[in-house]
């Protein structure tokens, strides 16, 4: 297991030098600019919930692992209101009709989003403890790399605004306490599972394929906020 848990820290590497980050880092671009690619994340973050809710969670179990998971699905069940708050701060929250609100949301420039949530679930569906905690940690990965990066704008924005952000900013990461494998004793006991030939190979390849549709999701949102001009001013508290 212990070989799957350095893939993932490599990965991880390789997931923080995408030219996403590069764009949230610049700033000769405006804050709000940087992070305009949120509207285009609401399907995955939106459903997130019920990826913890439905699909990592069952409920009762006698196996430790999946105790643990449980636990971790209470802590991330409900972030998403915190995005709502964001959204708002933000002044992303523009008006839409439904039907609007509905193209845009099953339309062709989110569709990275949706299908890294449909491979979330294919890959959660049935799945052993073992397997849900690659999820997991392959999340929590891109996603402290994510927040790190949004973290940095949503300073600056508070500086300007008054109004603080928390699912960008340091709040949501603080939370997240990086790794389910941080969790008391759960390390020692993962770094010593010994996974078969054939269980190895697979977990490998859940985390190539992770990493590729977060990598997917990612891109996308890069090419959502630099053709997604959005309005300059932003009001103090
Ligand atoms: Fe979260």
């Amino acid at each position: 297991m212990q070989e799957v848990l350095t893939l993932i820290e490599q990965k991880k590497q390789e997931y923080a030098q995408l030219p996403l980050f590069n764009f949230m880092r610049d700033k000769t671009i405006n804050h709000r600019q940087r992070l305009a690619w949120a509207p285009c994340a609401a399907h995955f973050i939106m459903n997130f919930a019920e990826l913890n809710k439905y699909f990592l969670r069952v409920e009762p179990t006698n196996d430790p692992i999946q105790r643990l998971i449980n636990k971790h699905t209470y802590e991330d069940d409900h972030h998403w209101l915190w995005f709502l708050e964001d959204m708002k701060n933000l002044e992303l929250d523009k008006s839409l009709k439904f039907s609007e609100a509905l193209k845009f949301l099953w339309g062709e420039e989110t569709k990275n989003a949706r299908w890294l949530n449909y491979q979330l679930y294919r890959y959660t569906s049935q799945a052993t403890p073992i397997q849900k905690i690659i999820v997991i940690e392959v999340t929590e990965a891109t996603g402290n790399i994510m927040f790190s990066a949004t973290a940095e704008i949503c300073k600056e924005v508070k500086v300007i605004t008054e109004k603080p952000c928390r699912y960008f900013a340091d709040f949501h990461l603080d939370v997240e306490t990086g790794h389910i494998t941080g969790a008391s004793g759960i390390e020692g006991i993962l770094q010593h599972i010994q996974l078969s030939e054939v269980t190895r190979q697979e977990a490998f390849e859940l985390v190539e394929n992770l990493f590729t549709v977060f990598t997917q999701f990612t891109s996308d949102l890069l090419v959502y906020a630099e053709t997604h001009e959005i309005e300059q001013k932003l009001k103090a508290a």
